[in-house]
């Protein structure tokens, strides 16, 4: 494992020199729910120093419990448990309180498939649709502490069954519907899920993904599940299983809309995702309920400023934490109106984005930096074409903004006018933790600016000694917040090793930062053996699995370059076996394997072959002098600690033919 220990990340040098500032607009602080700075501060002095009261306070006033908890935190380091003693149900939250107001007939789901059919689910309309299918999944034996798997497009049945779950007290796995059959067969293992719940297939930039296919494959080596649910979205002929399989549609029309939620603990397991880390197996984050949902619905609320009329979009697929706490449970626990779309962003046309923000009159938008970039390069004329008028606030997540695609957002998209929030946050901690609030903070582009109420960072070397300002550094977190996560899914001690460990008495993130004068963090990137490629977390040696799966391969190792849309893009250096010869046709094999392991945001942008990868003593590989190979092609670092010198010069002519 490469982590903070191996020295990385330390003592960064920072390169990025931005003096830009933009103040908020009167206007808009005039409106919003955190009006100035100095209510800002005094929320973040009382959350700093009385945590239990304020986080307390907050969870009478933004949550409905059936019934009250007894003490706010229990923190044995490093395992916390909030709002013990509490009762509480995160689909009651989400959908059945807003039934006792005008809201009942507010639109809460806004949706549109990417062929362009469209449904708007109201808030009584996705309770019926969720008491319904919670009773489906009542009748296939689904109980409370069962994990139930989520493979399906981006369709409102999604969300419907994910607060299906929710309501009878199952924990949900919901898998990214571009991962592969094997990849859906380790997370159902994992997890040991007895229902998976799916479609015939969904639709993506004009093709249908096979995702009903892919559970079959998956489940011929997944003995946990019993049975398989399948909406039928683009009607294509699949297998069906007799006994195992059932149709949404035939379950649903038999079931009862009455469903009383279930009175769960407040530290009952709500979901589990799965996200990379520094070994090949990906780690299945655990998040609860109560603590949870009152992190999602509190920084939804002051980080978009949701108000009553706002109509707000989260672009990201379900599949990752930010459609679970940004398109679900955020947004619906404050009763918003979310728009949510299937496909592609470039599809029939590049413009299909803006076209959806002037058609449903979008106001609060949140995408990520990748995305921005792919539309700058698609050109302004896109955009141009259409009224983006509706829209008052900008938000990005899930990799570092660079300052020139901040302020084409900011001009093209914004007009000058909205507000960006630049939102850091992780699967781990399950809510948005330093953020720009859109009426307080005059944001500079590329920094991510002030730390969430509650939440207390620090630059720190890897001893745990704080660094000075402007020092790059490892980004730590001092206290427990109420989103995070409680633990790795059946694996505590890797939970402890690999978090709360690597630097004493804090929580690591695995990012280098920096912090400025002013207190506003800039992010670095990933310290550790964990790639961004286009926003989404992949560890390195989940590639080198996938490759040394293969039987050409002897041994491989991947590392991340600078990709100007991707963020990152991956470069995979693979010793072959014996007797096999490198060769055109095989890096096109190598690069499909990968697909077919774990899914097409893994496929490695370029494959080199090589007789030896460079290797400490110890017998290491030097990922280091790999990334500067990839990078540039040559090699500055310190290579006193490399085995065979002679490997790194034979590296640099291996060009890719
Ligand atoms: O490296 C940071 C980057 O994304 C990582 C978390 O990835 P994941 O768990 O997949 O969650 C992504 C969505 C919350 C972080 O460790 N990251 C996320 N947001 C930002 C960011 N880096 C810089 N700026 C951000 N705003």
């Amino acid at each position: 494992m490469a982590d903070a220990k191996s020295g990385a990340g330390t003592d960064i040098t920072s390169v990025l020199k931005e003096k830009r500032v933009f103040k908020p607009k009167a206007e808009f602080s005039g409106l919003a729910h955190i009006k100035n700075r100095a209510q800002y501060d005094r929320l973040y002095r009382k959350s700093i120093k009385d945590p239990e009261g304020f986080w307390g306070t907050l969870a009478e006033q933004e949550l409905v419990w059936h019934k009250k908890w007894t003490k706010v935190l229990e923190w044995k380091y490093p395992f916390a448990r909030w709002f013990v003693g509490g009762k509480i149900n995160v689909s009651y939250n989400c959908v059945d309180r807003h039934l006792s107001s005008w809201r009942r007939n507010k639109a809460a789901i806004v949706w549109e498939g990417e062929p362009g059919d469209a449904r708007v689910l109201t808030y009584q309309d996705l309770h019926r649709e969720v008491c319904r299918f919670a009773n489906v999944l009542k009748t296939l034996g689904v109980e409370k502490g069962d994990r139930v798997a989520i493979y399906m497009p981006m369709v409102p049945e999604l969300p419907i069954a994910m607060l299906a779950c929710a309501r009878v007290g199952a924990t949900h796995t919901v898998i990214f519907g571009g991962f592969s059959s094997e990849a859906l067969k380790d997370r159902i293992n994992d997890s040991q899920c007895k229902v998976v719940i799916t479609a015939d297939g969904g639709y993506r930039r004009g093709q249908t993904v096979p995702l009903k296919t892919n559970v079959d494959a998956a489940l011929a080596d997944a003995q946990s599940v019993q049975h398989v649910i399948v909406l039928r979205r683009t009607h294509e002929a699949i297998h069906f299983e007799p006994g195992r399989d059932h149709w949404w549609h035939e379950m649903m029309s038999a079931s009862s809309n009455d469903c009383p939620p279930e009175r769960l603990d407040s530290e009952h397991p709500l979901y589990i995702l799965y996200t990379s880390g520094t070994t090949g197996k990906p780690k299945g984050v655990l998040h609860t309920t109560a603590g949870y949902l009152l992190g999602v619905t509190v920084t939804a609320k002051y980080v978009f400023d949701l108000k009553e009329e706002d109509t707000f979009w989260c672009t990201a697929d379900i599949g990752w934490v930010t459609g679970h706490s940004y398109i679900v449970y955020g947004p619906l626990s404050n009763g918003a109106t979310v728009v949510m779309y299937e496909g592609a962003p470039n599809y029939p046309e590049p413009d299909r984005f803006w076209h959806l923000i002037e058609k449903y009159r979008v106001t609060v938008f949140y995408t990520a930096p990748t995305a921005i970039r792919s539309f700058i390069r698609w050109g302004e004329q896109w955009p141009r074409r259409h009224d983006l008028s509706s829209l008052r606030l900008l938000g990005t997540v899930g990799e570092p903004i660079n300052p020139e695609a901040w302020m084409w957002y900011h001009h093209v998209i914004g007009a000058g006018k909205c507000p960006i929030v630049d939102t850091w946050w992780q699967t781990e901690t399950g809510m948005i933790m330093i953020t720009p609030l859109p009426g307080v903070t005059p944001t500079k582009p590329g920094s991510c600016t002030l730390p969430f109420f509650g939440i207390d960072p620090l630059i720190t070397n890897k001893e745990g000694r704080e660094l000075p300002q402007n020092h790059g550094g490892l980004l730590a977190l001092r206290r427990p917040w109420p989103a995070m996560f409680r633990t790795l899914y059946g694996d505590p001690e890797r939970y402890r090793r690999q978090y709360w460990e690597e630097i004493p008495g804090v929580y690591f993130t695995g990012d280098g930062a920096r912090c400025d004068k002013d207190g506003y963090y800039w992010m670095m990137g990933r310290v550790d053996d964990v790639i961004n490629v286009s926003g989404h977390r992949l560890g390195t040696m989940e590639v080198e699995s996938a490759l040394v799966h293969h039987p050409s391969v002897a041994e491989a190792a991947v590392v991340g370059r600078p990709d100007e849309i991707k963020g990152q893009g991956i470069v995979a250096f693979v010793t072959l076996r014996g007797a096999v010869e490198p060769s055109a046709d095989l890096r096109e094999e190598l690069r499909g394997h990968v697909t077919k392991e774990i899914g097409a945001l893994a496929r490695p942008d370029e494959i080199r072959f090589t007789d030896a990868l460079p290797k400490t003593r110890s017998g290491k590989i030097m990922r280091r002098l790999l990334r500067e190979v990839a990078t540039s092609g040559g090699i500055v670092g310190d290579t006193t600690t490399l085995e065979d010198f002679s490997v790194l010069d034979r590296l640099r002519h291996q060009e890719e033919e």
